[in-house]
């Protein structure tokens, strides 16, 4: 069975790592991997196919940053390409990103069906391009592979349920199967250097990064913080920080890190404050308590006794989160038994 794998931005690298190591390890499957080039700096790309000994790409596209209809429009045109010349049985596409969409678009025209990893997800604000992403690739897909019950719901109610199957979620794959790296090697995965007893933030979506009163609130809200905040900088942030927000003393800036270091930061940090999908998740598998500087979550199962706590930008319930108590009792389960990846690879074989 020949399968055409598209990624292109930082959380299906990781996402793709964990099940193309179950895909390569089977001899019936061939992966091919195509690289939409969406995300290029070595911070965002590389540094992820290094760490997590992910093939090199058979192909990238070197897309790079633009609208979205230009950036969607040249990785429709470049992934039909290789579409027509490899002719898989199946794309495999990830999440909900414009390079999600674009494969899933450009495969389902060539009648090559398409199976979507993180299927079913919904925020219901369609003012998110990735909700929009999401709506448009589980339409067109063959295959659901769901992370969670309310995705599998989700679905269903729209109708999808003969092509859905819960699958568990391969980002928690991901930190079981990578933490014992991590407390494998204390020396090279360390936040020895970093200010003790932190808050870990990251910011890169468009409702906070386009939004300039979001992005200033969200600072202020920083500034009036009693804890350091360490700041791995998405280059989105990072463009617009250079110009419109005054960084207050206590956040540290740090450039974007691997996989692995995100993750030992996160097992260090006091609490995490984000808008990243990943790593509200990430935070609830390392049972932390993550504060989600957004008004909604598509990942509601992390709302169980306060471990995820939804504060959009708003200054106020960001100082109340980071004040309040932390949960008294554990995360549940609900995101699969660390076997996501077996289940896709099972699925995908049977289709
Ligand atoms: C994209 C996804 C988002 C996901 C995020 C993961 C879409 C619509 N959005 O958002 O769902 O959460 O990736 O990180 O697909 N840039 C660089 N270098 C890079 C990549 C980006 O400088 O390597 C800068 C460019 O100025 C670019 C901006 O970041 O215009 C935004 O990049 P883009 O890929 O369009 O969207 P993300 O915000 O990264
Ligand atoms: N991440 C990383 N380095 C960083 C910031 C995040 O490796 O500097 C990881 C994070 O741990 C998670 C993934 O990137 O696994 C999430 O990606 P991102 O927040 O960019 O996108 P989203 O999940 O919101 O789509």
């Amino acid at each position: 069975m020949k399968i055409l794998t598209i990624v292109g931005a930082r959380p299906q690298f990781i996402k793709a790592a964990t099940v193309s190591r179950i895909i390569r390890a089977n001899s019936a499957v061939h992966e091919i991997l195509l690289h939409t080039g969406q995300h290029y700096d070595e911070n965002m790309s590389d540094v992820f196919f290094r760490e997590l000994n992910i093939p090199l790409p058979d192909y990238n596209l070197e897309v790079g940053s633009g609208t979205h209809a230009v950036q969607t429009g040249l990785m429709l045109k470049g992934i039909e390409e290789v579409l027509l010349q490899e002719k898989p049985d199946c794309t495999l596409v990830y999440g909900d990103t414009n390079s999600t969409l674009a494969g899933a678009l450009a495969a389902t025209k060539l009648h090559i069906p398409v199976a979507h990893v993180e299927a079913g997800l919904r925020s219901f604000n369609r003012a998110m391009p990735e909700e929009i992403n999401r709506i448009v690739t589980d339409r067109i897909s063959d295959l659901l592979f769901a992370p969670t019950q309310t995705a599998i719901d989700n679905l269903y109610r729209q109708g999808l349920a003969d092509i859905t199957c819960f699958t568990g979620d391969v980002m928690y794959d991901s930190v079981l199967f990578y933490r014992k790296r991590i407390e494998q090697d204390p020396i090279k995965y360390t936040t020895a250097g970093i200010p003790g007893h932190y808050l870990l933030a990251t910011i890169h979506r468009a409702e906070n990064t386009d939004n300039i009163q979001n992005l200033t609130n969200i600072f202020l809200a920083f500034s009036e913080l009693d804890q350091p905040i360490v700041l791995p900088i998405h280059p989105r942030t990072r463009k617009i920080l250079q110009t419109s927000v005054n960084l207050p003393g206590n956040v540290h800036i740090i450039d974007p890190v691997g996989y692995l270091q995100m993750m030992k930061l996160t097992m260090d940090a006091s609490r995490v404050l984000t808008d990243s999908g990943g790593l509200q998740k990430e935070a609830y598998f390392l049972q932390k308590q993550c504060i989600t500087l957004r008004t909604e979550t598509e990942w509601i199962e992390t709302l169980h006794d306060h471990w995820n706590i939804i504060t959009g930008s708003n200054p106020e319930l960001i100082g109340k989160a980071v004040a309040s108590e932390l949960p008294a009792s554990p995360p549940q389960p609900g995101f699969g038994d660390g076997k996501s990846a077996e289940i896709i690879l099972e699925k995908l074989l049977s289709f």
